[in-house]
């Protein structure tokens, strides 16, 4: 490990499980002090005791990105604590699979793009008025999806078209674009990392399914799904100086299933 976020704040959401625990884990190794937070307080705590373990700085500062409130006291835990505000990344995301026991359609759709959507747009607007007021620019990076440029394949049997997930991600892809070109001139940088599927919480029941599964292993070029800590490595090249003529960019990262 190195010191590629040496000195920098990160504040990092969905931090207490599959991407946004192994970015939480990555960052605090290359030297960030790291902001963990998750609407699921047992969660953060299972974080931020790995971070303990090995030695980092880090806060905890739990909360539900779809609530302004909420979003401007995950920010100002980082200003709090540390006095700044470096790095932003939004790791929070729910599927449609996980509102499935909500009984009506149009709730389903929109928490689905509260979350996905909205989430990830108040969790930028607090971080960016942090990195504002205290200069030195920053670097956000948005976790969109292959299904934020792609639909389900037909007879898929994920989408009967109308999928919030899909519709969110690609909505976050815009999202990323539009304050990409909004903040150059401010010094931060906002990106998105398009993951295919990735072996966490999220993709657990399409795991669990042998003939599901075996069809998502044929879409990715690679014959596998990726670990939490492959997209880490992606983002964490995204937020750090190494990539810093880059904006308002969205790397795939998925096992070439968007090439194919
Ligand atoms: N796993 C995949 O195959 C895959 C593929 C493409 C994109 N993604 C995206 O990556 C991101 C991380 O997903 P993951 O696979 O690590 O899933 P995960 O379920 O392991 O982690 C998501 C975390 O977000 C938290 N969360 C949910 N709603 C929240 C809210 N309202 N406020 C704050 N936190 C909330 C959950 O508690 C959970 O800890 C998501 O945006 C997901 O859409 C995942």
């Amino acid at each position: 490990m190195s010191d590629r976020l040496q000195d920098k704040v990160a504040v990092i959401t969905g931090a207490g499980s599959g991407i946004g625990a192994a970015c939480a884990r990555r960052f605090a190794a290359e030297g960030a002090r790291v902001v963990v937070s998750d609407i699921a307080e047992n969660a953060c705590a299972g974080t931020a005791g790995a971070l303990a373990e090995a030695g980092a700085e880090y806060v905890v500062a739990p909360g539900d990105v779809t609530s302004r409130e909420d979003t401007e006291g995950i920010a100002g835990a980082a200003r709090d604590s540390y006095g700044r505000l470096d790095v932003l990344v939004n790791c929070a995301g729910i599927t449609t699979r996980d509102v499935a026991d909500v009984p009506d359609p149009d709730e389903r759709w929109q928490r689905v793009m509260d979350v996905n959507l909205k989430g990830t747009m108040l969790m930028c607007q607090a971080a960016v008025e942090i990195m504002r007021a205290t200069g030195g620019g920053g670097s956000i990076v948005n976790i969109a999806s292959i299904m934020g440029h792609i639909g389900y394949p037909p007879g898929s049997g994920l989408s009967d078209g109308f999928s919030a997930y899909v519709h969110s991600k690609g909505a976050v892809v815009q999202l990323t674009r539009d304050l990409g070109a909004a903040l150059g001139r401010e010094g931060i940088r906002v990106n998105a990392v398009a993951p295919g599927s990735v072996e966490t919480r999220l993709t657990e029941s399409l795991r669990a399914n042998p003939e599901m599964f075996a069809k998502l292993l044929a879409r990715h070029p690679l014959g596998r799904i990726a670990q939490p800590e492959e997209i880490a490595n992606v983002i964490l090249f995204l937020a750090s100086d190494e990539a810093s003529f880059v904006t308002g960019a969205n790397w795939m990262v998925d096992g070439g299933y968007t090439a194919a």
